[in-house]
């Protein structure tokens, strides 16, 4: 009998963390390319269990009470609320997030607070000199606090430094990609060392009851990398968002165990980082004398705060072969649908324009109830003619052309009403009857023709 002798190097899809025993050029799991990279085999495992007697552990029932988890509120109510009203000793977060967005600006100030309050706090760089973090703390004006400051990139090290009795309660790791652990052949920032470090942390931070704040860079096509792997070791995930161009930047639980996913904080980055936005449901609207076309302000929701934001889009006929689709703040395949509609439902042919949309503020809006805002804006400049003024809009619109009922709408009317608005243009709905706001209920998205003027849909269909 042959016997092959055991693979010593495997393939590791850098984008989905797949195992292949050959390389290729694209990967079998996730379609994507060249992301196959030779990685060391970890050591052989023997089959099964191998030797060794298992120790008995406990059968608890579910009926036992444990007492409620004591939670390390940094004090930065919008930090704590996405957290879900603070820290949970022994858990992991992972903070993603683009290259420049404010992510260890944010982890600093948040350290640096927890420190102030009495917490042990360190605060391992392993992308900055000493140096440079002591100047962006001066900057920040948090000098003084007693943040324990290292700058490392082996595991091993850290591990070794903190691992005992005085083990911090809060650890921060900037960044998970600078990490490595000197058992893998592979370089810091591919899967199987993002993995490793990211699981002995973890560890770490399980034994000793320590917060473990992971600092991830996100990859051009919006995925942390080694994304899967690091999102189910964790218990919550975090994403840092936001234009680099605008001020605002919004931190979003996309996972949490310890609290509700979807929840948001605003922050506005200044020059002495970055500042609560306690009320953000104004922030993200233009103030107008005059109605313009092309702009529709959307009543919308985050996570348990509504958030009235405009959405402004852009039809212009294309001298192009394929018109241009540039989305900035939302789906783009939700925007394909919403035109699909748009032609097949109401007869208004947007196949040969440009169509640019883009939602102020650099908020990302993930919501099908900004459906109708999308159409409304789109009809509006293809027609020239402007949404009804002092309007929101909100609703989904269903393929058929229907649109449908959203959630929360009184929460959603009644932030349009304390921000001075006097119209909504929603689908019907018993509970908006009770709201003080001039009710402009659409059943088919044909309906918003008619709200916008008939005549110009017309002449702008003649065109
Ligand atoms: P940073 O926290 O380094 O981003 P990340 O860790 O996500 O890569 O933020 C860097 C940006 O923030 C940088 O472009 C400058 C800006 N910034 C301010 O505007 N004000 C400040 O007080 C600080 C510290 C940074
Ligand atoms: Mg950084």
């Amino acid at each position: 009998m042959i016997r092959l002798a055991r693979a010593t190097t495997r393939y590791v899809c850098q984008a989905c963390g797949a195992v292949h025993a050959k390389w290729g050029g694209k990967c079998e799991s996730c379609g994507a390319w060249n992301t196959l990279v030779e990685e060391a085999s970890p050591e052989s495992v023997p089959k099964g269990l191998g030797k060794g007697k298992g120790k008995r552990v406990d059968i608890g029932t579910l009926t036992e009470r444990t007492e409620p988890t004591p939670r390390l509120a940094t004090g930065m109510n919008e930090l704590d609320r996405v957290f879900g009203g603070g820290l949970v000793a022994g858990s992991a977060i992972l903070v993603g997030g683009d290259p420049g967005i404010g992510k260890s600006t944010l982890l600093l100030q948040a350290t640096a607070a927890l420190a102030r309050a009495g917490a042990r706090t360190v605060y391992v760089s392993g992308e900055e000199s000493d140096e440079q973090v002591r100047l962006r703390a001066g900057r920040l004006s948090l000098s003084d606090a007693p943040v324990g400051l290292v700058s490392a990139t082996s595991v091993r090290d850290i591990v070794a430094t903190l691992d005992g009795g005085d083990a911090p309660q809060v650890l921060v790791i900037d960044s998970i990609q600078t990490m490595y652990v000197d058992s893998l052949d592979s370089a810091p920032g591919t899967v199987a060392q993002v993995r490793s470090s990211a699981q002995e942390l973890i560890r770490l931070a399980k034994r000793r009851g320590t917060v473990l704040l992971l600092v991830g860079h996100v990859t051009k096509d919006g995925q942390i990398a080694g994304p899967r792997v690091l999102e189910h070791m964790v218990d919550a995930v975090l994403y840092f968002e936001g234009e680099r161009g605008h001020q605002f930047r919004i931190l979003r639980a996309v996972k949490n165990r310890f609290g509700a996913t979807d929840e948001i904080g605003v922050f506005s980055m200044t020059d002495g980082g970055l500042e609560e936005v306690a009320n953000p449901s104004g922030l993200f609207l233009t103030d107008r004398a005059e109605p313009v076309t092309g702009a529709a302000v959307f009543a919308g929701l985050e996570g348990t705060r509504p958030v009235l934001v405009e959405i402004e889009a852009l039809v212009a006929p294309t001298p192009l072969g394929t018109p241009r689709r540039a989305v900035v703040g939302w789906d783009t395949a939700r925007l394909a649908m919403v035109l699909a509609v748009l032609d097949a439902r109401c007869g208004l042919a947007l196949a040969g324009s440009d169509v640019y949309l883009n939602v102020a503020g650099g908020l990302k809006i993930g919501e099908p109830a900004a459906d109708l805002a999308v159409a409304a804006a789109l009809v509006s400049s293809l027609t020239d003619s402007p949404v009804p003024q002092r309007a929101v809009v909100f609703g989904e619109v269903g393929l058929s052309g229907e649109v449908r009922p959203v959630a929360q709408t009184e929460a959603r009317l009644k932030e349009a009403a304390k921000l001075g608005f006097e119209k909504a243009l929603l689908p019907p709905s018993r509970t908006a009857q009770r709201s003080p706001l001039e009710l402009i209920e659409l059943s088919r998205l044909q309906d918003l023709i008619g709200v916008l003027g008939e005549p110009a849909v017309r002449s702008a269909l003649a065109r």
